[in-house]
């Protein structure tokens, strides 16, 4: 049963890597969590993991690239819940190709995850945070945003989008109590590489996370240091890079 002061934390993409991280973080740091992804079984475990240590943790198995889908999961997440403290949008794939490989599928895919999807969240939790006027809003963009990486126009284009709206939603919102931080790591040691089709990226995706990643729970942790900020601060944007990325 949900203490009525206990803050409640939505993290979508939370089957796996910083997603994942934040929200076993955040119910351990007394959030009641509610996780999305599409790993029913990955989030089960995560689900049994927390209930055995007596932490809330909910979860719904939906596909953010399908809007009906995602629009009933919010719906549902509505009526149960009633109040969001903190969201998280960390959901994201990388499927690397060059731009004259013409990958037009995984294109639109890593547009309608990384974007619209991102999008759609923000139509739905920005009427609640400012129903209440409260909440923090964390996206997890990345630093490919500002640099060139070999394959990563279509990716970097979907960062660089999220860092605009981010700006604006900050701009729109400043009369608000509501909070906005674009978080921007450099490589995280997760499972982001298992979305690039193409063999020579994701080897050097792979070697690039396990060798040089920084852990997600580096990035958790911050997450919920902002968080616990006073009420009139707010950390809007930041680079967390493994030490050595030169960035
Ligand atoms: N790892 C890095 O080096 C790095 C660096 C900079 C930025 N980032 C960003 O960090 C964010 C998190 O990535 P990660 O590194 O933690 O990778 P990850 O371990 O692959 O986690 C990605 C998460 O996104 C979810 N997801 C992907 N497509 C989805 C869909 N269609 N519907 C629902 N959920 C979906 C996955 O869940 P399911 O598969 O269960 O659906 C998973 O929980 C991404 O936005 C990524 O761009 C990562």
């Amino acid at each position: 049963m949900k203490n009525k002061k206990q803050p409640i934390a939505l993290v979508i993409g939370s089957s796996s890597g910083i997603g994942r991280a934040t929200l076993t973080y955040l119910a351990e740091k007394n959030f009641l969590v509610i996780g999305i992804s599409r790993n029913i079984l990955e989030m089960q475990k995560i689900q049994d993991m927390l209930e055995k240590k007596g932490q809330a943790c909910y979860y719904y198995s939906c596909d953010i690239t399908d809007t009906n889908v995602l629009l009933s999961t919010f719906e549902s997440i509505h009526k149960r819940f009633k109040k969001i403290d903190l969201f998280v949008f960390s959901a994201g794939i990388m499927p690397l190709s060059l731009l004259r490989d013409g990958k037009i599928e995984e294109w639109n895919n890593m547009i309608n995850t990384n974007l619209t999807a991102f999008l759609h969240s923000i139509n739905f939790v920005l009427p609640i945070f400012r129903k209440y006027n409260h909440g923090h809003f964390f996206s997890i963009s990345s630093t490919a945003s500002e640099k060139i990486c070999n394959g990563a126009g279509v990716y970097a284009a979907t960062k660089s989008a999220m860092n605009c709206i981010m700006k604006h939603l900050n701009f729109e919102e400043k009369d608000t109590q509501i909070k906005f931080t674009t978080i921007s790591p450099g490589t995280v040691n997760t499972n982001l590489y298992k979305s690039i089709s193409e063999i020579k990226f994701r080897n050097e995706a792979f070697q690039r996370e396990r060798n040089e990643g920084i852990e997600p729970i580096d990035i958790a942790k911050i997450i919920f240091f902002l968080y616990q900020q006073t009420k009139n601060t707010v950390v809007s944007e930041l680079k967390i890079t493994p030490v050595n990325q030169g960035l």
